[in-house]
């Protein structure tokens, strides 16, 4: 429906190996040394049958799959795990695709994945098809930026992306705004890039973040995805601002606070949050590099 831009992140990353075994009868998917049930498998094996087909085999897999961002909480494990996924399953059936067939590819599991196949600041072009919709390298990120990740909560939330975003699209008035101006954003967010203006930057990602989470509480039923430790989160954000530290927060899909701040203050806030939040509620992360071969 609109394209979006992600910066990835060092911090948060996927391990993630697959082997095709004839003698094998069903999928099965280890996450974080656990077998999983059923419907987790589900999800993993339909994701294979794509690259089952492309490599015209039948053969069952082994997946194993270790998360280092906690799951389903708001982090992008989807765009992490995801992208792992494509990368290792396409390598373990010799597909030897490009980075963006593999984008294309990661995008069937989970849209968020197309743009963790690239490190730095990554666009995902929209659109309803693979001839359009894959995402492209916009920018290394190799300048003065550093994100804090401040976990609310990390446990699974109640309403997935998928169904909430589902959700938001059918119901929600406030949705049309959002596509309106979305791509404004957008255009202007990458000229700030390009000048490397971290305060532009800064200031578009802190209100495109806040306009996405209006569009959830005008939905049908509403919902959101706040705790009162996320608005205690924001509002410290704009303290620290008002005392002279540029920083500035989003939130994805679940309660936890990410703040953008440059690398050189990086410490200086997070010495800040240490007043509110337990250190290993703390996690400093640095800009991450695209999905790698192990
Ligand atoms: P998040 O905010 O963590 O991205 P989502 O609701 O978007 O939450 O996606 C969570 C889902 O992503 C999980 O329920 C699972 O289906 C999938 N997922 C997460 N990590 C992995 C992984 N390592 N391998 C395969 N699928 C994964
Ligand atoms: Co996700």
């Amino acid at each position: 429906m609109n394209s979006s831009l992600s910066l990835t992140l060092d911090a948060f990353y996927t391990d993630t190996k697959v082997t095709f075994d004839s003698t094998l009868k069903n999928d099965q998917f280890y996450l974080n040394e656990q077998l999983q049930d059923e419907l987790a498998t589900q999800k993993v094996s339909r994701f294979l049958d794509l690259v089952r087909e492309k490599a015209a085999i039948s053969t069952s897999a082994i997946i194993h799959s270790t998360n280092h961002v906690p799951t389903a909480a708001g982090l992008a494990s989807s765009a992490s795990g995801l992208a792992a996924l494509a990368g290792a399953s396409s390598q373990a059936c010799d597909l030897n695709l490009t980075p963006t067939e593999l984008s294309r590819l990661a995008r069937r599991g989970s849209g968020s994945a197309s743009r963790s196949i690239f490190g730095g600041f990554v666009e995902w072009q929209m659109g309803d098809s693979d001839e359009t919709s894959y995402a492209v390298p916009v920018d290394d990120a190799n300048w003065d930026l550093a994100m804090l990740i401040v976990v609310v909560n990390k446990h699974e939330k109640a309403v997935s992306s998928r169904v909430g975003m589902k959700r938001t699209v059918e119901t929600s008035p406030f949705y049309p705004g959002w596509l309106e101006t979305t791509p404004l954003d957008l255009a202007e967010m990458k000229q700030a890039i390009q000048e490397h203006d971290f305060q532009k930057v800064g200031e578009i990602t802190e209100r495109n973040g806040l306009k996405m989470h209006g569009t959830m509480l005008g939905a049908n039923p509403p919902f959101s995805y706040w705790e009162s430790d996320s608005i205690k989160a924001m509002q410290l954000v704009r303290e620290l601002r008002h005392a002279g530290l540029q920083c500035y927060f989003t939130m994805d899909a679940g309660p936890n606070v990410k703040v953008l701040c440059k690398k050189s203050e990086l410490s200086l806030v997070k010495a800040r949050f240490s007043q509110l939040f337990k250190e290993e509620q703390l996690i400093s992360a640095g800009v991450g590099p695209g999905i790698r071969l192990l």
